[in-house]
């Protein structure tokens, strides 16, 4: 079979002051979902985990964008959880919902989240695996220092996950291991944004942006077709130059 083309080229660059970053994300984020619910009644989103979210959901909980979503006709997933419970400090699904789903109006049984708590994380990811849409209409990532995107890390087993679409991922200790969607899962997403802020990133965003396609050193290029949108002190490697 034809191996599919990899799209390799980054998709539109937005950057901005690092300020106005959660207020253009979560404008971004709504409106994609408004466009979707809108073409085709509901929308499924997979909500990206760590730090950088956290504002950005803040935002889309408050007016005007949160009566800007159809909530009733959302479900939303996760990209990738911390094996920790679900009201652990770590985990992704707590800080979502501290931060927009305890907000909206939206039915807890549309509210998908991965059961890191569970003692088997393989049994968990493939239960994941049969809740998650075949194709995602929006995706929303981050990135790592490192050049990880969800739970996907460089040079990961993972990354060469042809079939499951949800897998469990060690991490050196103390880190908690993961749970995250595949190279497959970013690769369907109709719909794909990735959010990168803070000067910690910068090198990783150039060599992401500029540098050449590779994708295991480099998981994040995964998703290099979607939009990006970068704050200036994460921008500011880049030398303008599109590979
Ligand atoms: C996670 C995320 C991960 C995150 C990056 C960036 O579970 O941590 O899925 O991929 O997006 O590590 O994290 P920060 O936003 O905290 O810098």
């Amino acid at each position: 079979m034809k191996q599919r083309e990899r799209v390799t080229r980054a998709g539109p660059v937005i950057r901005c002051d690092p300020a106005s970053l959660p207020d253009i994300a979560a404008t971004w984020i709504t409106g994609a979902i408004d466009v979707v619910t809108r073409l085709q009644g509901r929308c499924t989103i997979a909500l990206a985990g760590g730090a950088t979210p956290r504002p950005i959901y803040e935002r889309m909980a408050t007016a005007p964008l949160a009566g800007r979503v159809a909530w009733d006709r959302v479900a939303v997933y996760f990209g990738d959880e911390r094996r920790v419970p679900p009201d652990h400090p770590d985990s992704n699904y707590r800080m979502a919902y501290e931060s927009l789903l305890r907000h909206v109006a939206i039915p807890i049984a549309s509210v998908h989240r991965i059961e890191g708590e569970r003692a088997d994380p393989d049994a968990a990811a493939r239960d994941y695996e049969r809740l998650l849409p075949a194709s995602l209409d929006v995706l929303l990532l981050g990135m790592g220092a490192d050049g990880h995107t969800a739970s996907l890390f460089p040079h990961s087993p993972a990354l060469a996950e042809g079939t499951r679409r949800v897998l469990p991922v060690d991490r050196p200790a103390p880190s908690p291991g993961r749970i995250t969607i595949s190279p497959r899962v970013i690769e369907l997403a109709h719909t794909i944004l990735v959010v990168v802020a803070g000067a910690e990133k910068a090198a990783a965003v150039a060599r992401a942006l500029e540098g050449p396609y590779a994708p295991d050193a480099l998981p994040v290029q995964l998703a290099l077709r979607g939009t990006w949108l970068i704050d200036e002190d994460a921008a500011r490697d880049l030398r303008g130059i599109v590979p």
